[in-house]
């Protein structure tokens, strides 16, 4: 399986054109594991995108492109351009002048960020099937030049491509997980890495119902990563999110990451979890 199937869409919500919106999208080689090193540790058997990006074809991008309505949003990646109302409450933190950790924290614990929280979680709570499960995860910072960007703090590495598990439902639920807004606040695009396949399509590809693996015995970690390894020449799908918007994502059901290789300032970022609906 090496050439991009019908799966996981992307919808933008923007007014831009088609081919604007192609010119945001591109496609790996595939997946390849990568060697952990003392500069950037990672934990074993992790994946990261394999070789140079390139554009895609303009059947790859009407695989990927979807137009409104949505109605599966467990196999939708949205893009949307938060008013500039909700942006100017976080002009206060000043995140231009951020260079660590330290001053995400610091920042944190501001009144400034608590009007900018209010005021993304009152903009959100319009497109929210249940405005009391929205939970802010708050600010975060990733380095420059990572193919991955989260890190697994107990064990002290880069996880690579995964999946998320907040909610951790069983595979017959995963469509009733939460999916994550994040909000780009740095100052260039960043980039969302996917696999445009979702985790019920994953189990039928690798025959785990024939091999007699049940799907509430399914162990996703090693699923995600059997994937990777049974199709490496299997595209990853990047997409660029520019500075002010979000992308709206069912994490739980995607194998996905951050990707940070070629910026050259820090990449900010505001997490939301919910069940998010837009129009
Ligand atoms: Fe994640």
């Amino acid at each position: 399986m090496d050439s991009l199937r019908h799966g996981v869409v992307l919808y933008f919500l923007s007014e831009e054109s088609s081919t604007a919106r192609a010119k945001r999208i591109l496609l790996s080689e595939g997946t390849e594991q990568i060697q952990s090193s003392a500069a950037t540790p990672f934990c074993p058997d992790s994946f990261i995108p394999k070789g140079a990006w390139r554009e895609p074809s303009a059947n790859e991008v009407d695989e990927l492109l979807t137009d409104p309505p949505i109605t599966e949003w467990n196999r939708t990646v949205a893009i949307v351009a938060v008013p500039k109302a909700v942006l100017n409450t976080f002009e206060a933190l000043q995140l231009g002048s951020v260079t660590s950790w330290a001053d995400i924290q610091e920042r944190r614990r501001t009144d400034e960020y608590s009007i900018a929280v209010e005021a993304i979680t009152s903009y959100l709570r319009t497109y929210a099937t249940d405005s009391s499960g929205i939970v802010v995860s708050g600010l975060v910072i990733n380095q420059i030049g990572l193919p991955s960007v989260t890190f697994d703090q107990q064990n002290n590495c880069f996880i690579g491509m995964h999946l998320d598990s907040w909610d951790a439902l069983p595979l017959d639920q995963r469509h009733r997980s939460s999916n994550r807004f994040v909000l780009n606040l740095g100052s260039e695009p960043r980039s969302l890495v996917f696999i445009n396949q979702d985790l019920e399509t994953i189990y039928a590809l690798l025959r785990y119902r024939e091999r007699g693996v049940l799907a509430s015995e399914v162990d996703y970690n090693g699923m995600v990563r059997e994937f990777m390894s049974t199709f490496p020449r299997y595209p990853v799908v990047r997409v660029l999110v520019a500075p002010g918007e979000a992308y709206i994502a069912p994490t739980e059901n995607i194998i996905h990451d951050g990707y940070t290789v070629g910026r050259s300032s820090l990449d900010i970022h505001l997490t939301v979890r919910g069940h998010f609906r837009f129009p």
